[in-house]
């Protein structure tokens, strides 16, 4: 193995060229490809399917719990740093529309090395998001039924994990002054009472896995069939966010927005992975570049119409929410947002959201499911995965072997992951994501600049804007600085050098994240670099800083095990070895 080969690239015109010119062998060794359907209205609805789901429904209500009102800031903030990066995939997904994504992207970009590695990463984002995604489907199923007086058996439709790891969360919100939620003591007495096996508790999420088989079934057969799915499941659930927004606003007591940000800017921060998984999913369409009509145009425009649409919303749903009921009300629970309308007295309202949420839910799911198998196909195409990854059905147009894969890794470890675990995993994995997408852009600017080509391709039909981050971006940091540093609170939480090892080793990634401001803000100072791309490299690595150590350590893990099989497969397999 030569260490050079390590970092070697593929052009974009050999990457479009190798698409069009050799179409995968289906099953049965004939030609194939995937079937082109897409426009920007599918677009944008398969963007808001993959977007509004388990976050708005679910997930952020602790985040509301936490951060009080001023979790809407949280949302501008963080679609803010989305919308920087959705524009640089927009960019990519205009220059190589083909169905790896970011994947691809790297390839080109920046070397067959870091191509793996964020092939590898992306499993996180779609397998991995959608077993979190499946287990809060799971959830929406049992509180809807349970509106009905129907009770599924808790030990049937609980994660394993989420029950043996309840008893742990609770100590630590106790400790942390926190109340824990119902349904948490619900899950510690799950562990304690479930019917056992061998001395183990058995506990097993069956709908969550039942989930999973029908999504991949429709996956399986088609990407029409999923469209029309994806797009019925959309209006139904906008019309309900709207809904909630339109009659919530007459519930809305001005008292409870204060105070703003009861816990202050920690309170706020500690939604950081709840929200900004409310937003994932917007990049998620550039894997089906490959299925669009016209992808140059309309991918770029899909993604960006899918996250302003879903900003909208999250924003207003946040500010009716925290408005209609006190902050410190707030049920954390999975069924937040119907809670908060039951409370109030308007029942139905609270059983229309919850069905809203199993078929919100169900919708990112679908897209999740496309989303994986496409990647797959692309390193399969290129030889970092066995070619039976690569496999178009000859009837149906799917990668069939890579779908049916996908389904047994989200189905499988949602019978018993902890849904925290794997929402923050997810989260880690596609930031990361974001920031390679955001510096492959920077560069591919420059090398334009450098050239005035990239390697033999027409330029983009979309570009992101190149403003000259020279003078703005020195200046925003000094005056961010100036804002954080102020506090003495601040300063407190960032440096607790007092404190001992023991708490400052949490703070080890935003010391990174300063230091790669430090570099990235001069070097915008000397060579101009353009400042989307940056402010998108930037924000999101200040997101990833607040994922806390534990969670890096586990993606530092996670990596290296895809390391380890990319040295025994994908490097001797790649097809630039030859
Ligand atoms: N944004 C998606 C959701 O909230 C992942 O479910």
């Amino acid at each position: 193995m030569s260490w050079k080969n390590l970092f070697r690239t593929k052009p974009i015109n050999v990457i479009l060229e190798e698409v069009e010119q050799h179409p995968e062998l289906s099953e049965h060794g004939s030609p194939s490809t995937l079937r082109r359907d897409l426009g920007v209205k599918d677009l944008t609805a398969f963007g808001i399917a993959a977007i509004i789901g388990a976050g708005i429904f679910s997930t952020v209500g602790k985040a509301c719990f936490n951060g009080g009102p001023a979790v809407s800031l949280l949302f501008i903030g963080i679609a803010v740093a989305c919308g920087f990066s959705a524009l640089c995939y927009a960019e990519f997904a205009s220059r190589i529309p083909i169905a790896g994504s970011a994947y691809t992207y790297s390839y080109a970009v920046f070397g067959e090395l870091i191509a793996w590695i964020i092939g590898w990463d992306l499993l996180l984002e779609y397998a991995i998001g959608n077993v979190t995604v499946a287990i809060s489907w799971s959830s929406n199923l049992t509180n809807f039924l349970h509106g009905f007086g129907i009770d599924l058996p808790p030990f049937l439709t609980t994660s394993f994990l989420e029950a043996k790891n309840a008893a742990g969360k609770i100590a630590i919100m106790v400790a942390d002054g926190e109340v824990p939620s119902q349904g948490m003591i619900g899950l510690k007495n799950l562990w304690l009472t479930a019917p056992r096996v061998f001395g183990i508790p058995f506990i097993i999420n069956i709908p969550a896995l039942l989930i999973t088989i029908f999504i991949t079934m429709l996956v399986y057969v088609g990407i029409k069939e999923s469209k029309r799915f994806a797009n019925g499941m959309v209006l139904f659930k906008v019309a309900v966010i709207l809904m909630v927004i339109a009659i919530g606003v007459f519930y809305v007591v001005p008292g409870n927005w204060t105070p703003f940000a009861p816990n202050g800017v920690s309170g706020v921060m500690k939604g950081v992975s709840a929200v900004f998984f409310a937003y994932i999913g917007f990049d998620a369409i550039s894997t089906t570049a490959e299925e669009c009509k016209d992808p140059q145009r309309d991918l770029p425009r899909g993604m960006i119409y899918s996250l302003i649409i879903s900003t909208l919303m999250y924003v207003a749903v946040a500010l009716v929410l925290t408005g209609m009921i006190h902050y410190s009300k707030i049920q954390y629970n999975e069924a937040f947002l119907a809670s908060a309308f039951k409370n109030v007295g308007l029942n139905w309202i609270g059983g229309l959201i919850a069905f809203s949420a199993l078929i919100a839910t169900a919708s990112v799911m679908l897209v999740f499911q496309i989303g994986q198998p496409r990647i797959w196909m692309s390193m399969s195409r290129d030889g970092l995965l066995p070619q039976k990854f690569a496999q178009v059905h000859p009837k149906y147009k799917t990668p069939a072997f890579a779908t049916i894969v996908t389904g047994l890794l989200v189905g499988i470890p949602s019978l018993f992951l902890d849904s925290d675990l794997v929402m923050d995993m997810c989260s880690i994995g596609t930031l990361f994501a974001f920031i390679l997408v955001c510096g492959g852009v920077l560069i591919l600017q420059q090398r334009d600049n450098k050239t005035a080509s990239d390697g033999g391709v027409a330029a983009p039909k979309f570009k992101t804007p190149y403003i000259n981050g020279q003078f703005i971006l020195p200046a925003f940091v000094i005056l961010v600085s100036y804002i954080f540093f102020r506090d003495a609170a601040n300063v407190e939480d960032a440096f607790p050098f007092d404190q001992g090892f023991a708490v400052w080793k949490h703070q080890i990634p935003f010391y990174i994240f300063l230091l790669v401001t430090l570099y990235m803000t001069i070097m915008t100072l000397i060579r101009k670099w353009s400042l989307i791309p940056v402010m998108g490299f930037l924000s999101c690595s200040l997101l990833v800083s607040t994922l806390g150590i534990v969670n890096w350590v586990r993606f530092i893990v996670w990596m290296v095990i895809g390391l380890i099989i990319y040295f025994i497969y994908g490097n001797r397999h790649s097809k630039l070895n030859k």
